[in-house]
């Protein structure tokens, strides 16, 4: 049985996260919010909790769970955090950034994939910062979706994926963010995924820039080798496909003007209205001039992509700077590398599909 906690200002939540802590200390399963997404969680120090979270996800045992702490103290417990940069962590969280550095001996194997290393962040959430401290543990959390599909960014998406399979969902809105944390690797100082924490950021908090491969935006390169175990995976596909325009963005009417009436349009405000008489229907994801709301709108987007009446969708690419760069990440990987850039590309596509 799920029970479902809904949590309206804190103080009316404290009922609700005390009951949500002593199901994971009791080795539970909980969909808790935070941040960026909301996260599936377990008893980071119980293997068996941990455990459960891979199959109820339907996701490979070697693609390791981000760790969430509410304190530098219980950080330390799990993961080798260097020197250098314990000052800057400590300064940064709570934050959407996960750091990937050595795993202390303590964590179980099936939380860090059979690596060495653990990814490890404190969440930038009251709720998710006062079930951690209620739980007295750190806990295991990857996104709440089942795996291939968008996050969830409201609990209703994480009620669609895991009604019946998990203890509890709690239930705090939407997301901040609505986008999962920026993966960096320190060792290397490279950002393993884009996510809610932008390089600008990492750099002005480091003091130094770090690296972005092609691999983290997305952009296929089948020759090197994954650095971060989650990369080569199938990741936040609708059921529906979906293809990206790679072209002039006033071209776009014009490109898909002979399948006029089949499809929907998801982007810009701004677009979805020249987009108006080709689609079929479209989702705005909110003004070009406010990128931060059309990153938060995205995963509900793709979610609801899946109920709308349609053939199949297009989306705009987004300018891959500050947070735009994790959105076209999210947004590759949604299409599955299904581009085009005009009509005859969008007619080549939609063959494939039929
Ligand atoms: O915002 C977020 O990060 C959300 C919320 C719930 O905190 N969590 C999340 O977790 O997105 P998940 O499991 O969906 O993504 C974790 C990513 C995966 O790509 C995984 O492969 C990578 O982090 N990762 C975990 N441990 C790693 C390690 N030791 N080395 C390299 N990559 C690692
Ligand atoms: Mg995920």
């Amino acid at each position: 049985m799920t029970i479902i906690l809904k949590i309206q200002g804190l103080r009316k939540g404290a009922k609700q996260i005390r009951q949500a802590a002593a199901i994971l200390r009791g080795g539970g399963i909980v969909v808790f919010p935070t941040e960026t997404v909301y996260g599936i969680g377990a008893d980071a120090l119980n293997p068996d909790a941990c455990r459960r979270i891979y199959s109820i996800k339907g996701r490979a045992g070697d693609n390791p769970l981000i760790v969430h702490v509410s304190s530098m103290e219980m950080a330390e417990t799990v993961a080798r955090i260097p020197e250098r940069y314990f000052g800057t962590m400590r300064r940064i969280w709570p934050a959407p950034l996960t750091i990937i550095v050595k795993a202390k001996p303590i964590v179980p194997k099936v939380v860090t994939g059979g690596l060495d290393t653990i990814a490890i962040r404190m969440p930038d959430s009251e709720v998710a910062l006062s079930l951690i401290r209620e739980s007295g543990v750190p806990i295991a959390a990857p996104s709440a979706n089942i795996s291939s599909k968008p996050s969830s960014t409201r609990a209703s998406h994480a009620i669609k994926y895991f009604y019946g399979k998990v203890d509890a969902i709690m239930d705090s809105g939407r997301s901040k963010f609505g986008l999962e944390s920026t993966v960096i690797d320190l060792k290397k100082f490279t950002i393993l995924r884009p996510g809610s924490y932008t390089v600008d950021q990492v750099q002005k908090a480091f003091g130094k820039r770090p690296k972005v491969t092609s691999q983290s935006r997305a952009i296929s390169d089948s020759r090197s080798r994954p650095s971060s175990p989650g990369m080569k995976y199938r990741h936040y596909s609708p059921e529906k496909p979906i293809f990206l325009f790679t072209g002039d963005p006033r071209a776009l009417p014009a490109a898909s003007e002979s399948f006029r009436g089949e499809f929907t349009f998801i982007g810009s405000r701004e677009s979805c209205r020249a987009m108006r008489g080709t689609a079929k229907n479209s989702i705005a994801l909110g003004s070009r001039r406010d990128p931060g709301r059309m990153a938060s709108m995205l995963f509900d987007a793709l979610i609801a992509l899946d109920g709308m009446e349609s053939r199949f969708a297009i989306i705009e690419q987004f300018k891959e700077e500050g947070i735009g760069l994790a959105m076209m990440n999210r947004i590759r990987k949604a299409c599955a590398h299904k581009y085009f850039s005009d009509e005859r590309g969008l007619s080549r596509r939609v063959r494939e599909i039929s």
